[in-house]
């Protein structure tokens, strides 16, 4: 399972390949129009390679990184092709204070991928946590009427304000446990499950065009998450509730097993859904060893090849790059290295691995035959 892949064995099969397409907008559903001042990547870079398979590759964006990094935004530009706000369209950065938006950082960003020729995934419209301290506040005294008309609000108005512009949207975030019962949350107390649906038909009604995920992690095992939200989804559909696909985080850790991550990309998709693996970080305890770096090979190799055997797979995030700018340090005590770029921006063994994965997948699905 593990084995280390060698830098350098990328580049017959890239310049053979010939033709390299730097965008396929037009194989997606919807996608939001697209400047053309984008400087070309590199035809070795993992976008130009993921191209010929006609899927997106993305990243987190940390948008102060973004602002004041030259080099991480040359990075975020010339090798990805989708961009996931990480922080800045979540409710407690957008509506910090009732009724006075702040869409200042991820307006940023969304200008950022129309001029990189990126398209974007907006993360997360209901969640559990990163509230607003004013609604958490408040919360445990509304009625239920109260509080479904303020989540009303919130789904809608930041729909409509980036209305055209996102591809895909996390409607609702980790609603399950690892048991597979739903979570405790504000919306589950208050309103019921039904709060589930009632976000995806908002955010449908505010933007019609906007593929809407539902979106979660630990459900790239076949378990009892998995099972449940595979019975969530598998009943919206049948209610006709506006939901176009499942978002599979892919945060790995390499002291658990490797995910039977493609037998749930498939059974999902065969519900008639799009999927997406939306968050990809593989973490391991410091410091990292080479049998360690080996199975973090591994678990990017494998979840990028579950990608790109599933044609109904649009699109593999990782979540970030730069191992000194990753979430996991701060919450994994002792764990991080979990990027596909050290600690300064330059490419590790996972970065080469996904871009020699990319190389050999090139072609089916492509251009003339696009995912879906
Ligand atoms: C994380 C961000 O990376 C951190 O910067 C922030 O402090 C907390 O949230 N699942 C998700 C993401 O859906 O939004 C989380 O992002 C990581 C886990």
């Amino acid at each position: 399972m593990s084995f280390r892949l060698r830098a350098g064995l990328i580049t017959t099969a890239v310049i053979g390949a010939g033709a390299v397409i730097l965008s396929q907008g037009a194989a997606f559903a919807a996608p939001p129009a697209a400047p053309s001042h984008h400087s070309p990547a590199p035809a070795d870079s993992l976008r130009s390679l993921a191209a010929q398979s006609g899927l997106r590759i993305g990243t987190a964006i940390n948008t102060d990184l973004l602002a004041s990094n030259d080099q991480y935004r040359a990075i975020a530009a010339s090798q990805f092709s989708s961009v996931t706000p990480e922080n800045v369209m979540k409710w407690e950065v957008v509506e910090p204070t009732q009724g006075t938006y702040d869409w200042a950082a991820a307006d940023r960003l969304v200008a950022f991928a129309q001029q990189n020729d990126q398209l974007v995934r907006g993360h997360t419209l209901v969640w559990h946590s990163q509230l607003p301290a004013w609604l958490t506040a408040a919360a445990p005294s509304m009625t239920p009427d109260q509080l479904r008309a303020i989540l009303k609000k919130h789904v809608v108005d930041e729909v409509t304000h980036f209305k055209g512009k996102i591809w895909q949207w996390d409607v609702v975030n980790e609603a399950f446990n690892d048991d597979g019962t739903l979570r405790d949350s504000i919306w589950l107390q208050k309103l019921g499950p039904g709060y589930i649906a009632d976000a995806f038909r908002w955010a449908h009604q505010a933007d019609p065009k906007a593929l809407l995920f539902y979106n979660d992690y630990n459900i790239e095992f076949t378990g009892p998450k998995s099972n449940a939200v595979y019975q969530l989804v598998q009943d919206l559909k049948a209610r006709g509730v506006p939901i176009d696909g499942v978002g599979f985080q892919t945060h790995l850790d390499t002291q658990y097993p490797l995910p039977d991550l493609l037998n749930n990309l498939q059974r999902f998709s065969k519900l008639g859904l799009k999927v997406a693996e939306t968050e990809v970080d593989v973490r391991t305890t410091l410091p990292v060893t080479p049998v360690e770096q080996n199975a973090q090979v591994a678990g990017y190799t494998t979840t990028l090849q579950a990608c790109l055997a599933v044609r109904a797979c649009l699109s593999y995030t990782v979540w970030g790059f730069g191992d000194a700018y990753s979430w996991v340090p701060g919450v994994f005590p002792g764990e991080g290295a979990a990027t596909i770029y050290d600690e300064n921006l330059q490419p590790k063994p996972e970065y080469t691995a996904l871009q020699q994965t990319l190389a050999l997948a090139a072609g089916t699905p492509g251009r003339n035959n696009p995912r879906r």
